[in-house]
């Protein structure tokens, strides 16, 4: 079986280069044709490009680990973030079509408005509150043109490789005496390497199950919000002996209104993974065993 990966260098597709390996032969794309086998082309800002990519490699699937995650830019760069979390994914779908492929494809939880606090439904209505949330949709029902897809909508993805909310608190704690952090957005940190493993998971069943194609909620179990997140991580890093200006207790809460950024962000960020958990009998671990873990790696600590 050969498989495409497209962002090959990210916090997701890092980890779904180890995870997909046991799957078959994997030709890992970057954005740099220079650093790609035969000068491929993984540039998600060249549709014609990407189009020939996937002709000449002809894979039995592709996984798209690319996008433009930069949330506050996007508002500044929309037709940008449109080419990367819309456009594109719509070419890789019409080629993966036409050859009988398979794809998959991540989405986020930035695609709900964010209002209530019950966790939500793959079924719930969409209401993006901004252009990354706007265009990851759009990403979504391109992706979904392609009867053999799996979409795996995630929240607040880390990773032990590349930048995210837990090494940047990290960074600030040793930096200041005191941080301040939102307390009123509520979701769950969901490990790349949890995302990696369940993709492997979910594509395997769903090539013998077809069935099984379709959008789905992917989040560790559990739920905080950014203050209750930055306070975990604190408080393991000490115990695992970091040394920081700022513990868990120098962390003071704030709300979403006093900290305006240029993109809006759902408040609800809660979803519901049930319908993933029994279509493909897994069971998603806590949160905090991923965050933990991966505190662990960065520090050498056992
Ligand atoms: N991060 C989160 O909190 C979060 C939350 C919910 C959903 N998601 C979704 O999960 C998926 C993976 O996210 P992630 O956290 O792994 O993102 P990431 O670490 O930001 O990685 C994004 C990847 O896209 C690549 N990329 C950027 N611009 C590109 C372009 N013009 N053409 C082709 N590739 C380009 C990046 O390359 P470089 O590394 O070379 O820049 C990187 O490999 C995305 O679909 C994202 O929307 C993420």
């Amino acid at each position: 079986m050969k498989i495409l990966l497209f962002g090959r260098g990210g916090q997701v597709g890092w980890e779904l280069q180890r995870s997909l390996s046991v799957l078959g032969e994997v030709v890992a794309l970057d954005f740099d044709a220079t650093q790609n086998p035969q000068g491929l082309c993984g540039s998600f800002s060249d549709l014609a490009g990407l189009a020939a990519t996937v002709q000449a490699v002809k894979p039995d699937v592709i996984v798209n680990a690319a996008a433009h995650t930069a949330v506050d830019k996007a508002e500044s760069e929309p037709d940008f973030a449109r080419s990367l979390n819309a456009l594109a994914p719509g070419v890789l779908a019409t080629e993966a079509r036409k050859l009988g492929a398979w794809l998959v494809h991540y989405s986020t939880d930035y695609v709900f408005n964010g209002s209530g606090n019950t966790p939500w439904n793959e079924t719930d209505a969409t209401g993006p509150l901004s252009v990354y949330g706007q265009t990851k949709l759009e990403g979504e029902l391109a992706v979904a043109t392609n009867p053999k897809h799996i979409t795996l909508r995630t929240s607040w993805v880390y990773a032990a490789r590349g930048g995210n909310f837990a090494k940047t608190m990290l960074r600030l704690a040793t930096e200041r005496e005191a941080l301040t952090v939102i307390d009123d957005q509520f979701g769950a940190p969901t490990s790349a390497e949890l995302l990696a493993d369940v993709t492997a998971h979910c594509l395997r069943l769903a090539m013998a199950q077809p069935a099984l194609a379709g959008l789905y909620h992917c989040v560790a179990a559990g739920e905080t919000n950014w203050h209750g997140y930055a306070r975990f991580v604190l408080k393991t890093a000490q115990n695992l002996g970091w040394a920081l200006k700022a513990g868990p207790d120098q962390v003071t809460a704030t709300s979403t209104a006093s900290y305006p950024t240029p993109a809006q962000r759902p408040l609800n960020s809660r979803l519901n993974t049930t319908k993933l958990q029994e279509a493909f009998g897994l069971t998603l671990p806590h949160w905090q065993n991923g965050v933990a873990r991966m505190l662990t790696e960065i520090t050498g600590k056992q």
